[in-house]
């Protein structure tokens, strides 16, 4: 078969995970805020199933990355959770066992030819620190993050080579303060805005962290996972148009500014003031974030964000959330996906790497997830036992057929991360909807690859499809 979109040189093709939604609790020490929600409300997740095993990765890690090198992955993200390594949150005294299990997983990583790329903070952070302290409300706990961070460059800097200082920050803005999906499920504008800027902190002090360390000075790179839903207006209304605007502000710019260019975008901090909810911050903070940018990008893209101007009047008796201006507009006929209930818009592949190259200094960036959740893919089971999981394939091709485009017209884009290698624990959703080319029975947790997983190991093989 002949290959119509052949990719860069070294591409990496290969997948996203975490340490919480995969390793299983055992011989954990401490719990997240994840594990603690389940230990207190375990009906707020889908058929009540919790972190506990998750997929058991920390028992079968040889021969979950076996799986993922046989279907040609060649390079891997996922996370050291703060939990398992650390004994002492304050003075980031490591937990031996911990030590042995990530060195052991980074070995097997390289063994089987794969990149390690190692993500520090995946929505777990510790449940003691939010109890203590408020949790990334709090500065003293981000300088406990950039301790964490410091332990685990010392430790595995030598063969970790790619780390990342965050995934998805703003889904924890989301999540914990303003659309009650993180525990503890807060709903405070205020509050979500001063968090908003602290992880942006955060991530700039890992990143000063990071240069100091021997991983940098020997040519290791950090980075950060953004997810990036590109708005679009209902209209060409100038009402649409400020909506949409704001949108990219608040939930896309609010992160993509500071970590490229050092800088919060002037359009929401004028917002932000002028409502009288601006985050508070010190000239030195601001200094350690214009300094401190990352060395490269990984950007998650599921759906775009369509906007119109706000119909209804915002309630003054309420607290400030963004969405004071705007309302979500549902775009007639738009594809989605039946399951996952996410609109599927392949297009924003281009728009996302466009707007890289144009306006964020072409900086060199990944697709560090993109996938379709599907529920019940049982049912997609042949007599042969495979998962034929086409509607996934037309997925990513079609996803690819637009970054290919965009790499042609210029874009800086150097790998395809799918969503995922093997269906993991999602959150509240459980095992709701699987995205991965590999599929586990969660009573015999048995693992057999899907028919996607057959067709990545071709694409990588051919650098292309
Ligand atoms: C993004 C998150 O990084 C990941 O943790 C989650 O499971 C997937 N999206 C799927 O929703």
């Amino acid at each position: 078969m002949s290959i119509k979109y052949k990719f860069p040189k070294n591409f990496w093709w290969g997948a996203a995970t975490s340490g919480p939604q995969t390793e299983g609790r055992f011989n954990k020490k401490h719990a997240n805020v994840f594990d603690h929600w389940f230990d207190i409300e375990k009906n707020a997740f889908f058929n009540g199933v919790g972190p506990n095993v998750a997929s058991n990765f920390y028992n079968s890690y040889k021969e979950d990355i076996k799986m993922m090198a046989d279907i040609g992955l060649n390079s891997i993200r996922t996370s050291i959770q703060w939990t398992r390594l650390i004994k002492d949150f304050e003075t980031a005294e490591v937990d031996t066992e911990a030590v042995a299990f990530y060195n052991q997983v980074i070995d097997e990583f390289l063994k089987n030819k794969i990149i390690p790329v190692m993500n520090l903070q995946h929505f777990d952070l510790p449940v003691e620190l939010y109890d203590k302290y408020g949790g990334w409300e709090s500065k003293h706990v981000l300088d406990l993050f950039v301790l964490f961070a410091e332990k685990c460059f010392a430790l595995f800097g030598d063969r970790v080579k790619h780390w990342i200082t965050f995934n998805e920050p703003m889904v924890i803005v989301e999540g914990q303060y303003l659309y009650k999906f993180h525990y503890p499920n807060i709903v405070d504008g205020k509050k979500a805005v001063q968090v908003l800027y602290n992880l942006n902190l955060a991530s700039a002090k890992v990143v000063a962290a990071f240069k100091q360390s021997k991983c940098a000075k020997q040519g290791g790179e950090i980075g950060v996972v953004l997810n990036l839903t590109p708005s679009y207006p209902r209209s060409q209304a100038e009402d649409d148009i400020k909506a949409a605007a704001f949108v990219e502000d608040f939930f896309n710019k609010s992160f993509l500014d500071p970590v490229v260019k050092g800088e919060f975008t002037p359009s929401l901090v004028q917002t932000l003031r002028k409502d009288g909810v601006l985050w508070e911050s010190t000239a030195e903070e601001l200094a350690i974030i214009k300094n401190n940018t990352v060395d490269f990008l990984g950007v998650n893209y599921y759906q775009p964000r369509r906007a119109k101007s706000k119909g209804a009047v915002w309630d003054k008796t309420k607290s400030w959330m963004p969405d004071k201006y705007f309302d979500d507009y549902e775009l007639p006929n738009r594809r989605m996906n039946p399951y996952r209930g996410w609109e599927i818009y392949p297009q924003a592949m281009y728009d996302i790497a466009i707007n890289i190259r144009d306006n964020y200094n072409n900086i060199h960036w990944y697709i560090s997830e993109n996938g379709m959740g599907v529920e019940g893919e049982e049912k997609y089971r042949n007599a042969d036992g495979l998962i034929e999981d086409v509607y996934r394939i037309d997925f990513y091709e079609e996803h690819l057929r637009y970054l290919y485009k965009a790499i042609q017209d210029g874009a800086n884009c150097f790998g395809f991360h799918a969503w995922t290698a093997i269906d993991c624990w999602s959150w509240s959703n459980a095992y709701k909807n699987r995205y991965g080319y590999i599929a586990v029975d969660l009573i015999t947790q048995i693992k057999t690859i899907k028919k996607s997983g057959y067709w990545i190991k071709n694409v990588a093989k051919e650098n292309g499809f």
